[in-house]
């Protein structure tokens, strides 16, 4: 619940500011977005769907469908779910993440940091949890 409340005050500060002027690395000259940042925001908004699923599950009558819950706290479904919080910042930094001549101030990028910390919680996942 935590962590869907802060991806929700992100998501929701994100549709404020998502224009070429605050984000110009997202967009093309003519105003489309690019490759990139189009596949950038596609796994964003579906790793926050995700989420706000899962969420929402715990709450309505769907936790007493031990099927399903089953389901969705299986390490199967978890695994799969993060690739799409991976693929938002993966996308959104690569490019940048290999010239550390490039990096603001010269401190690590943030979408860095954040691959990072989903990369070490992956691979504990994959190979901790049964
Ligand atoms: C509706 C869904 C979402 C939208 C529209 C969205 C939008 C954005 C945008 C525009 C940025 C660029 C910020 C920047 O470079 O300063 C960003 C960065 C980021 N987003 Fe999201 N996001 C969404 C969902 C998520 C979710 C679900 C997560 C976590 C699982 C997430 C985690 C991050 C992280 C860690 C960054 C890197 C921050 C940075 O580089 O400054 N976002 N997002």
């Amino acid at each position: 619940m935590t962590g869907f409340l802060l991806v929700l005050i992100h998501a929701l500060m994100s549709f404020v500011l998502f224009s070429p002027g605050t984000y110009g690395k997202f967009f093309e000259t003519d105003g489309t977005l690019t490759l990139l940042g189009g596949l950038s925001m596609l796994g964003g908004v579906l790793a926050f769907v995700v989420l706000w699923g899962y969420n929402t599950s715990f709450q309505t009558f769907l936790r007493e469908d031990k099927a399903f819950i089953q389901f969705i706290t299986s390490r199967t479904f978890l695994l799969w779910a993060m690739l799409l919080g991976a693929s938002h910042v993966f996308f959104m930094g690569y490019e940048g993440w290999l010239s550390p001549a490039g990096w603001h101030g010269g401190i690590l990028p943030v979408s860095l940091v954040a691959f990072a910390f989903l990369a070490i919680v992956y691979i504990v996942n994959l190979l901790g949890r049964k």
